[in-house]
């Protein structure tokens, strides 16, 4: 029996994000960001955690662009900090901290591996939500500034930048529940985060496309298999909104279908904030799309009483979320039958685990959520998604958000005293199937 391998061509790669591995934050001329100033407010990352030191990628890219050389990856997905290129969201561009992802894309370059550029990954410059955040319009102009001054200058050498990452976090965990910076609790404001999130990719393409011209332009979404905890009718509803806010919320309106109606009418959005012409502006036609996952979500209806635990609990990770990688080819799946051709990657995918500290590069439980993911992509393609890519989360461990760095995602250990970085069996897997296409562990892994 021949093994069933990914295409050649297939793209394979690691994520990070600027905020969560680059530290240096007062490094030549950094601004304030919102994470900078939630992280520095007691009770709000776990033990006290802030990202001012990191894996302090900002000094060690170098070492870091070797490590993916050495595992034979192809492709790097960073995000460019937007405090490090305009310190007050606006105004006159910073060049030390443009200059600084001119160096990394140039030693990616040099490696022979290919960036794909993230504009924002959360750490909105601080002066911006002074103004009013993403729930005011005009952080969606000053985006659109910012990612063209980034594009004209590494639209030569960079050939996929993403607008945003995961819009629906962005506007439901910072402004509705507020368990992310800036740690707002405000409904309403979410909803209008989440529109202007839109906006702000729908200026930013075009305005991207003249400054980078050779440039293919896309968005990062999260997507979650969402799933009807019982075969009750209430569950059943419950499910249906939950899938129409997690799910369709920003893929429907990029697709130029318009905001999912059982959704909209549970939050009881008004729309006040949908201004003539955005639903065309949010639809500009785009190159890729990047699907990030992670977990399935169970919806129980409210108004039921909640289930007794399950006799034989599912498999989690060290967040907790299940591990549930048939998710994978349903969300492909679904995605594709919204996207056609698009192209599509997997942005974003891994796990938590706890270390082991006799041996911290030993992580079994992440080869084998990695190979049953892997498999999961492969399914996919094999049924006629047009899946291009698969970038693991993530390259290092780092400061995962409000969870400070008690939770490791890293196919790379940190040591975050010392700074050291040694390869876990999970990078060493990674790099096999980047180099033979084959998604099985070599056995024994
Ligand atoms: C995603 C984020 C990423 C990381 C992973 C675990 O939602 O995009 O930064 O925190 O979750």
């Amino acid at each position: 029996m021949t093994a069933r391998r990914f295409p050649h061509e297939f793209t394979w790669g690691a994520a990070t994000s600027s905020y969560q591995v680059e530290g240096a934050v007062t490094a030549d001329g950094r601004g304030e960001s919102i994470w900078d100033r939630f992280a520095h407010t007691p009770g709000r990352v776990a033990g006290g955690d802030t990202g001012d030191v990191a894996c302090d990628h900002y000094h060690r890219y170098r070492e870091d662009v070797a490590l993916l050389a050495e595992l034979g990856l192809g492709a790097y997905r960073f995000s460019v900090a937007w405090p490090r290129v305009l310190p007050d969201g606006t105004g006159p561009v910073n060049q030390a901290g443009l200059g600084f992802y001119d160096r990394l894309v140039d030693e990616l370059l040099e490696h022979g591996i290919t960036p794909f550029v993230t504009l924002y990954h959360w750490d909105l410059p601080q002066a911006l939500e002074d103004s009013g955040g993403w729930p005011a319009r005009s952080t969606a102009e000053a985006f659109a500034e910012y990612a063209s001054t980034v594009a004209g200058r590494l639209g030569d050498r960079v050939a996929h930048f993403a607008t945003l990452n995961e819009p629906f976090v962005v506007s439901h965990l910072g402004y509705r529940t507020g368990e992310h910076a800036p740690g707002r609790t405000e409904p309403d404001a979410a909803l209008a985060a989440a529109h202007h999130l839109l906006v702000a990719h729908g200026l930013a393409v075009p305005a991207m496309r003249a400054a980078a011209p050779r440039a293919a332009v896309g968005i990062v979404l999260n997507f979650g298999a969402t799933h009807p905890a019982t075969a009750h009718p209430l569950d059943l509803e419950a499910a249906i909104v939950a899938h129409d806010q997690a799910n369709r919320w920003f893929l429907d309106p990029l697709m130029g279908r318009g905001y999912p109606e059982e959704g909209a009418r549970a939050w009881g959005w008004r729309r006040g904030e949908v201004a003539d012409g955005d639903l065309e502006l949010i639809a500009a036609p785009i190159d890729f799309l990047g699907v990030n996952y992670y977990t399935r979500d169970v919806v129980r209806s409210p108004a039921l009483p909640p289930l007794p635990p399950p006799t034989k609990a599912p498999e989690r990770t060290g967040m907790g979320w299940e591990v549930y990688p048939q998710g994978l080819v349903e969300v492909l799946q679904l995605v594709a039958s919204r996207t056609g051709e698009l192209p599509l990657y997997v942005t974003e995918n891994g796990a938590a685990y706890p270390v082991d500290e006799r041996d911290p590069t030993a992580d079994p439980e992440r080869v084998r959520f990695l190979a049953r993911h892997f498999d999961a992509a492969l399914t996919a393609l094999e049924a006629g998604v047009p899946l291009r890519g698969y970038f693991v989360w993530s390259l290092l461990d780092n400061f995962e958000w409000a969870h400070g760095y008690a939770q490791r995602f890293g196919i790379v250990h940190v040591d975050f005293d010392t700074q050291e970085r040694r390869l876990r069996d999970s990078a060493r897997f990674v790099a096999h199937v980047a180099r033979s296409g084959d998604p099985t562990p070599v056995t024994g892994a």
